[in-house]
């Protein structure tokens, strides 16, 4: 009896102190499958899963539980928290694994979404080095082949759990040998699904989503709970020394102790931008955004936060020609428009055909084989109405000669002499202005206008100079496609503003620019409502730098029936479809079958763009042709040369570094092109971000992609019509052919990231009415990257710490020794 007795006391003695503590990750990293170069040490991210191209990330993270609990406790029970922030749409297993071997957490920072990563710096884990550059280890990681745990990742944002016993068996032993603890790694396991999920990091600026561990324990007998200065609870053995903080007393608990929690600025979701003082979890309340502990807020440190689809869809009303005719005099203005029911009126550069200034400008709408001109106008003024001196946005003085806001209107996608075309350094100052021809001799299509002043182009389309030009023709018209209230075209772009209404753009050159609002022609977050039938949506992708991967919110599937230059030969049905700076896709959507008040969203993976709300009346409930119109393939063996194109970042006196095509520049014009010729151009990318390249004069197809890992594949059939903008994925190697016609002169090509563009990552080419020597050349292959043909062949060529040379040859590598080997093989 009396043993039976005690027995019950130590067992309650027990339970009762059973404790919980949460702790955040020491460290947590990325590593990237393409270059061992590669790291994200001080990201804001982690990934796991395949690329889109099939290469693999893996995570990384290590919890410090030592300094959590007490040596001697008995743990009973652990949860891993990870909040996932972007993904595609499948699913993904995603196991946990307890890593052997140590690695560290460097100063790597990857730009944008950091999906492309940032050269390694000292110290950063990558896929070759578990330190690097000092410490190898297995590419990969060095890990337990099991799992410890593994759970199936949605594409629901928002936290994801692991859980097991084999996941406290992990920490318990950690907890027992402090010095093995390496943490864990995160490995996709259905490896055949290729989709990488993001998470966010220790780093991410919302302290809710960062990683956590949950520890369930059993403390030994004198212990007690310390709250550290940041609110965090932990549990220390008597007296207490350990604790770095305030120790609660022997015997105490974290689960029945509430530590008094710091405030810092939090971000209130309003229009103002409002920042209060708040502790993290009132933040996370008030669905704020937490600044960190003791962050404090100034005027303007928040962003505004506006409500989405509030705003009907603008759709932009055609140009009106001065004499009935096919002739227009179209003057850019400034204008103050409401872009936002919530936002003051902002100021913004639009096109004017003489009924009102307008952003974005109204649609020029022209027919096959009948030419239009547009007297353009530059007649920007002032708040006196003098013309305007000074650019409204800053100019950085490493890319412009002046500040002065000159602007020149370039036809994307358009067929059209040089003189037309909008030559970077042919621009109009205000008061200035050029007639310009456009002969429209080629198939129906959806093109854009839009400024093209050397090394402003990104400021002067940010100030909202773009718009429509559709060209239809008889062979688009027979085919019976939706048309009229059921045709719209959709200009994507992504824009800052401060709470005045004003837009913000910085001031000294980025790599890129992301807006954090989404507009659609000119209104941020639009709603359309549709009739219960199908739509035509030429989409644009009229962003900076931002590239969207649209989908539908319910995961239809939608139909492709055309790219840049026109429409395919056939329609494609697909789930999502993916636009680059400068890309336009010509859509059908069918919303038939909604009940009507239903609500779809169009989504990109990271943000929304709009929402179509569902009417009760029918639409248009045609079928779509199973054949839309020819498109005459362009035959390789008919091309005259094939030009390598490496897009690479050199170092920059002024600017620190800067992109480049081939090494070369703007006034570096390379091989002339004599009209009538068909070329084949390569761009090659060892770098880790994609790049949207973009020919004026032509419409391309493409040949082949070929990724890092893989041999050339045919382009998707969204891809297999006219392109006049192809992305270049990282690592990629894209051919594209075009034929060089009709007009002689200087034309530029670019990378279409306008931070890009007018960063020198823009050259010219020369079409020419006769070859040099009077013929044709006969078949070659020119390397436009002369300075460095066929040396440094390594990704990203900045300052880094060096991760290569030993190891196994990263992907990155192995794609540009191919590189070399088709280079020698000719
Ligand atoms: Cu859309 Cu050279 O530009
Ligand atoms: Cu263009
Ligand atoms: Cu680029």
């Amino acid at each position: 009896m009396r043993w039976a007795i005690a027995f019950v006391l130590v067992l309650s003695a027990r339970v009762a102190r059973a404790d919980v503590v949460t702790i955040g990750a020491a460290a947590d990293a990325t590593l990237y499958a393409e270059s061992g170069d590669l790291a994200n040490g001080a990201g804001q991210h982690l990934f796991t899963g395949l690329t889109a191209d099939g290469i693999e990330r893996r995570g990384v993270i290590r919890f410090d539980v030592a300094s959590a609990l007490p040596a001697g406790s008995a743990i009973s029970g652990v949860t891993l928290e990870l909040a996932l922030s972007r993904t595609r749409i499948d699913e993904l297993e995603v196991g946990v694994h307890r890593v052997v071997a140590p690695w560290t957490e460097g100063t790597a920072d990857a730009p944008d979404e950091e999906g492309g990563g940032a050269l390694a710096t000292a110290g950063d884990v990558t896929w070759t080095y578990a330190s690097c550059p000092s410490l190898t280890w297995t590419p990969g990681g060095d890990f337990v082949a099991t799992a410890s745990a593994a759970t199936v990742i949605a594409r629901q944002l928002g936290p994801y759990t692991w859980s097991g016993a084999e996941l406290t068996a992990d920490v318990q032993g950690w907890l027992d040998d402090p010095a093995g603890n390496h943490g864990w790694i995160l490995v996709a396991t259905a490896t055949g699904t290729r989709e990488t999920k993001r998470f966010d990091t220790r780093e991410h600026a919302d302290a809710n989503a960062r990683p956590r561990l949950t520890i369930t324990f059993t403390p030994p007998p004198a212990s007690g709970a310390c709250c550290a200065d940041d609110g965090a609870c932990t549990v220390v053995v008597d007296p207490g020394g350990a604790c770095a903080g305030t120790y609660q007393g022997s015997g105490t608990s974290c689960a029945t102790t509430a530590c008094a929690q710091p405030t810092g600025g939090c971000c209130l979701p309003d229009a103002a931008g409002t920042c209060a003082e708040l502790t993290a979890a009132a933040c996370d309340a008030q669905g704020g955004q937490f600044e960190g502990i003791g962050a404090a807020c100034s005027s303007g440190s928040c962003p505004i936060v506006l409500e989405p689809f509030v705003d009907p869809l603008p759709v932009p009303v055609a140009a009106v020609p001065i004499d009935g005719g096919a002739s227009y005099r179209i003057a850019i203005r400034e204008t103050a428009q409401r872009l936002h029911r919530d936002l003051p009126l902002t100021r913004v550069w639009g096109f004017d055909d003489g009924t009102g200034a307008r952003f974005p400008g109204p649609t020029l709408e022209a027919r096959r084989g009948v030419p239009l001109t547009v007297e353009w106008q530059n007649d920007l003024r002032d708040d006196t109405g003098a013309p305007l001196t000074t650019h409204r946005l800053g100019v950085d003085a490493c890319l412009a000669e002046d500040a002065a806001p000159r602007t020149v209107i370039h036809l994307h996608g358009g067929h059209v002499p040089a003189a037309s075309d909008g030559y970077p350094e042919s621009t109009w100052l205000p008061g200035e202005s050029a007639v310009y021809e456009y002969p429209n001799a080629q198939p129906a299509a959806t093109l854009w206008y839009h400024d093209h002043a050397m090394g402003i182009t990104r400021l002067n389309v940010v100030m909202g100079l773009a718009g429509f030009y559709l060209i239809r023709d008889d062979a688009e018209d027979a085919l019976g496609l939706p048309s009229g209230a059921d045709e719209i075209p959709l200009a994507i772009q992504d824009r800052t503003f401060a709470a005045d209404g004003s837009l913000v753009y910085p001031a000294a050159w980025q790599d890129h620019v992301l807006g954090d609002t989404i507009l659609v022609n000119g209104v941020v977050w639009p709603y359309l409502a549709v009739r219960r039938g199908k739509y035509r949506l030429r989409i644009l992708d009229g962003s900076t730098s931002r590239s969207y991967r649209l989908a539908l919110s319910d995961g239809a599937p939608f139909t492709v029936i055309g790219s840049d230059g026109g429409l395919l030969a056939a329609p494609v049905t697909v789930a999502a479809v993916t636009l680059t700076p400068g890309e336009r896709v010509d859509v059908v959507v069918d919303f038939a079958g909604y009940a009507s008040g239903t609500e779809v969203i169009l989504r990109d993976d990271d943000v929304d763009v709009m929402k179509f709300v569902v009417g009760s009346e029918p639409g248009h409930t045609a079928p779509l042709p199973a054949a839309l119109v020819e498109v005459p393939r362009l035959d390789e063996a008919e091309a005259s040369m094939t030009r390598d194109l490496r897009l690479e970042r050199v170092s920059d006196a002024c600017a620190g570094t800067r992109w480049t095509i081939g090494g070369l520049g703007w006034d570096d014009i390379t091989g002339d092109i004599p009209l009538g010729s068909v070329e084949v151009w390569r761009f090659i990318n060892p770098t880790g971000e994609t790049h949207p390249m973009h020919l004026h004069l032509v419409q391309m197809q493409i040949l082949d992609r070929q990724a890092s890992d893989g041999a050339p594949t045919p382009p998707a059939p969204i891809e297999a019509g006219w392109k006049d903008t192809v992305a270049v994925a990282p690592f990629e190697v894209v051919r594209v052919i075009a034929r060089f016609e009709d007009y002689a002169g200087l034309f530029p090509y670019h990378c279409h990231i306008l931070e890009h563009e007018d960063h020198a990552m823009m050259r010219q080419f020369r079409t020419i009415e006769l070859a040099p020597d009077g013929g044709v050349p006969d078949g070659g292959t020119s390397d436009d990257a002369a300075p460095d043909a066929g040396a440094g062949a390594e990704p990203g060529d900045d300052a880094g710490c060096g991760c290569r040379g030993g190891g196994s040859a990263s992907a990155g590598a192995a794609v540009m020794l191919l590189v070399l080997a088709i280079r020698r093989r000719r």
